[in-house]
């Protein structure tokens, strides 16, 4: 997608989005008149989402005009501008153009990043596996090229507009490994986007093999994929731009590529969207994707471990006993409770090598999180209250949807092996997403850390 700043419209900008405010706020001139009359007449009313049509002969003018309103000045905010773009550029996708044009003024330019997000994000093409007919359809309705006209937009709104796209295009990077499926998205697929990345950017990469993790004796990442045929790899990404100055941020992410439940093999139901499993991984990679970029100053370290999760003679069975990479035994309660123990290992290996200031693991893990929460927001655990706040305003601030969930004495309890030291599973099967979030917290350490439970956002 090309963006083309302009200081003025002209008559080649054939399809006008012109987003206002209660107060007309935004709509220039030559329409000022028009657009009171729609009011008077009750036929426009600054409703959010409203929008009129007018159309033009004139040389100097559009040829077809979208006046969209965004609603009462007052009660604008960052992630109102960016849904009601969004929904708007939506609309204009089903226009035979490849080409729009948006106007704003300064009260918009203020939210210039959302509106970068906004473009990126609401022009995704999820038809990327189509062919012929359907793809050139799909393709259609692909905004090619957006013509921002803004008299005043200072340097800076530049900048946010355009850093605004790059986060929005990561997203959409995401998007295709997430929907992507499991023939065509699987180990190989996230450590040759890892070594992409690390090569464009020149992050330090490590991506850890089957052999390496033996001998590392991560028994509980290597549990889940000894029923496998593609080997389980731990891809660990450095962005370290402030050197030794700073303990990195470890972000941890499961990259469970297919989640077949393993023996305790899942219902038919639901099953063919589990290559989505791999969705925190994914969004780990959009995470480092981004820092070079957009310049960011904190370490950051990123681990991803992979692996499908597979029904074979060789398979995990329940009752088996594994040993973690920490040292601590796992009784297998059930082998669809996969992603806690891909996990464990990772977590562990992000604090005994780099040992950061802080874990933010980020995982597709229970179904009883969507059970709770809807599929809208995602689950938030952790041990730290002054990092569990930080994450909620930067979530508010992104309108990303995150609820604090509680880790109690019982959902500790609960995970305790009968014959190991932990079990995977509690008995009751209760408070799935907690009891989960609770063996986490058994390898964290005395590490500030969050866990996201993302199965509902993810889906
Ligand atoms: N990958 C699933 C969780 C999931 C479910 C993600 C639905 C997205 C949509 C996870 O590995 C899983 O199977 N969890 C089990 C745990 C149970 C066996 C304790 C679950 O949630 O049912
Ligand atoms: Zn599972
Ligand atoms: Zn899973």
């Amino acid at each position: 997608m090309k963006i083309n700043f302009q200081k003025n419209f002209n008559q080649e900008n054939a399809l006008l989005l012109i987003p206002c405010l209660d107060q007309g706020q935004n709509i220039p001139e030559f329409l000022k008149q028009w657009v009171s009359e729609r009011v008077k007449s009750q036929q426009f009313s600054y409703e959010v989402g409203e929008h009129v049509s007018i159309f033009s002969s004139d040389e100097d003018k559009p040829a077809h005009s979208i006046v969209w309103s965004f609603g009462k000045a007052k009660e604008v905010t960052n992630t109102k501008i960016r849904s009601t773009l969004a929904k708007a550029i939506k609309h204009l996708r089903h226009h035979p153009v490849s080409e729009i044009s948006i106007m704003l003024n300064a009260d918009f330019l203020k939210y210039a990043q959302e509106i970068g997000e906004a473009l990126a994000l609401s022009n995704y093409n999820p038809a990327i596996y189509k062919t012929g007919k359907d793809r050139e359809e799909a393709q259609t309705k692909i905004i090619q090229k957006i013509n921002i006209i803004a008299k005043d937009i200072s340097r800076v709104q530049k900048y946010d507009l355009e850093e605004g796209l790059k986060i929005g295009l990561a997203v959409n990077q995401v998007r295709d490994l997430v929907n992507g499926p499991h023939n065509l998205v699987n180990v190989k697929t996230m450590t040759d986007k890892a070594k992409e990345i690390a090569a464009k950017n020149k992050y330090g990469l490590k991506i850890l093999d089957k052999k390496q993790l033996e001998k590392l004796q991560m028994g509980a990442l290597l549990g889940v994929n000894q029923g496998s045929h593609e080997e389980a790899k731990l891809i660990v990404l450095e962005y370290l731009p402030l050197g030794k100055r700073q303990e990195p941020t470890a972000i941890v992410g499961k990259g469970v590529v297919f989640d077949s439940g393993g023996v305790n093999i899942k219902p038919t139901q639901g099953l063919s969207e589990m290559h989505m499993d791999m969705a925190g991984g994914a969004a780990v990679l959009g995470v480092f994707s981004l820092l070079k970029e957009l310049e960011i100053k904190q370490n950051v370290i990123g681990l991803i471990p992979l692996t499908d999760n597979s029904v074979d003679a060789t398979s995990l069975k329940p009752s088996d006993i594994v040993t973690s990479y920490s040292g601590k035994t796992i009784e297998i309660g059930n082998t669809d409770a996969e992603g806690r123990l891909i996990l464990c290992d990772a977590i562990s290996y992000a604090i005994r090598t780099y040992q950061p200031s802080q874990v933010i693991d980020i995982a597709t893990l229970t179904g009883a999180c969507m059970v709770a929460l809807g599929d809208q927001l995602a689950g938030m655990f952790g041990n730290n209250k002054r990092m569990k706040e930080r994450m909620l305003s930067a979530a508010h601030e992104t309108n990303e949807e995150i609820w604090e969930m509680p880790i109690h004495e019982s959902h500790r309890k609960a995970m305790k092996g009968k014959f190991a030291d932990l079990n995977n599973i509690s008995d009751t099967g209760l408070g799935g997403a907690c009891t989960a979030a609770a063996f986490l917290e058994e390898f964290v350490e005395k590490t500030d850390w969050i866990h996201l439970d993302i199965a509902g956002p993810a889906m």
